[in-house]
């Protein structure tokens, strides 16, 4: 059987940005860049971007697209007999981890979509913290938009990567962009705003440390959805002739827009309300409503955002759903559609203990957290600096370098500028920092 494949260079784009831009961007940049000292924490994740993400991205591509296969079978292809198709199992247990929790607050956006046409009806302000934890502690209502959020998500992977994943991105991701210009433009014009755009361009260079940093880089890798074979699962449906170079800063540069696009339609509105920036991840579920509720024609905009917050996640939830399923289909030999089912339930069922664990299951602790948290930071703050590791080592010294460049070139094709600067990155400064700043985190050095 050939392969399915994307079909065309805008489809491919879409796609690969559908998977970046998600509840990363939207829900969890604006606050953790609101802890971290705004405009500090900022240009600590630019500098992330350029000199680890762009290298990093670019080897997931590699991979993926000269194996043509899902994350375990490309390492098995690539380095037959080895060990290092560890590295994809790791990314397969990642997929897992992140999308049970993903799904969780997939399933919110629904529910406040749902809820927002509610906002002003009443003449009294809601109180939208009691609202937020009434909801997302109980037991039922959440676990169902977790399962319809994950039907979605099925429903698209279902129908394969030409008329499944890229069909919708191609939708879904020109909508997205301009529902989010309306509302950085409406928030941008409440007095008061510019606070918020203060905030975002003054840097506060205090409040970096160990902590924040490892912030900075966790947050880079999960923006992009790299570190886990996101990236080499897409890159094995790419043709030949796609330009990999291209699609990265592509794709690392919309991601980046996306994020501060979302930090000026949230923050200045934020601040122009007279509220705090610092309010973690409840940031957009329950300041954001309040702000709304405040703002004429708040009930409008509050839907289009909670749309904008489905959509995104929607188009990331299925990049990391794919990666399952590619692994079982392809190294398990499962249908399609059975491996597509499988992944699917179990990965809901997990998203239900995430779930169940902000309300009745909160007194079960793994390592000190609930089980959502702790299905978060696992693969944020260890399965993917770990992978990213392993994959840039794979790139940089397994691999031979004419592979690599040839790769890059399309077979000659093109032409590719600072190759020795990209394979100096991957071959040292990658791993040596992404070492340093786990280790740092652990607690093993102490140098911050
Ligand atoms: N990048 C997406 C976001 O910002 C989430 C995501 C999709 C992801 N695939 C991933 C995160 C793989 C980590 C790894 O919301």
């Amino acid at each position: 059987m050939t392969r399915d494949n994307f079909g065309s260079r805008f489809g491919v784009l879409m796609a690969v940005i559908g998977s970046a831009v998600g509840l990363g961007n939207l829900w969890k940049f604006p606050y953790v860049a609101g802890k971290n000292g705004g405009a500090a924490f900022i240009i600590l994740y630019l500098g992330f971007m350029v000199l680890l993400c762009i290298p990093l991205m670019l080897s997931e591509f590699v991979i993926g697209r000269r194996s043509q296969a899902n994350v375990v079978g490309s390492f098995r292809k690539l380095a037959p007999g080895t060990p290092w198709y560890f590295t994809g199992v790791i990314g397969v247990a990642a997929a897992f981890f992140i999308l049970s929790f993903y799904g969780v607050v997939g399933g919110w956006t629904l529910e406040y979509i749902i809820s927002s046409a509610g906002i002003g009806l009443n003449s009294e302000l809601i109180d939208s913290e009691q609202q937020f934890h009434s909801f997302t502690q109980s037991t039922v209502r959440p676990i169902i938009f977790l399962v319809i959020f994950m039907g979605l998500t099925t429903y698209i992977v279902l129908a394969g990567i030409k008329n499944g994943i890229e069909r919708y991105s191609k939708i879904l991701m020109p909508l997205l962009f301009l529902m989010i210009v309306i509302l950085a433009i409406r928030s941008l014009t409440l007095s008061g705003a510019s606070a918020g755009i203060e905030f975002l361009l003054n840097p506060d260079f205090s409040a970096i440390d160990g902590n924040v940093i490892l912030d900075a880089l966790g947050q880079g890798l999960f923006s992009l959805s790299l570190g886990m074979g996101c990236m080499i699962t897409y890159s094995s449906y790419f043709k030949k002739n796609i330009n990999l170079s291209k699609v990265t800063l592509i794709t690392i540069s919309a991601d980046t827009l996306f994020a501060l696009i979302a930090g000026i339609a949230i923050l200045p509105a934020v601040f122009a309300l007279g509220f705090q920036p610092d309010a973690g991840p409840g940031l957009v579920f329950i300041i954001l409503p309040k702000v709304f509720e405040l703002m004429p024609g708040g009930s409008v905009f509050a839907i289009i955002f909670f749309i904008v917050l489905a959509v995104a996640a929607l188009t990331s939830a299925i990049s990391l759903l794919e990666v399952v399923v590619a692994y079982l289909s392809e190294e398990l030999k499962l249908k399609r559609k059975t491996a597509t089912w499988i992944a699917a339930v179990t990965i809901s069922i997990a998203g239900v203990f995430c779930s169940l664990s902000l309300g009745s299951l909160a007194g079960i602790k793994i390592f000190d957290n609930t089980i959502f948290d702790f299905f978060d930071k696992f693969s944020s703050n260890f399965l993917m600096p770990f992978g990213g590791m392993l994959i840039v080592l794979f790139v940089g010294w397994k691999m031979r370098r004419a592979d690599v460049y040839d790769e890059l070139l399309n077979g000659g094709t093109l032409k590719i500028k600072m190759f020795n600067t990209l394979m100096f990155l991957l071959k040292f400064f990658a791993p040596i920092a992404i070492a340093l700043i786990f280790l740092n985190k652990i607690g093993l050095l102490n140098f911050m």
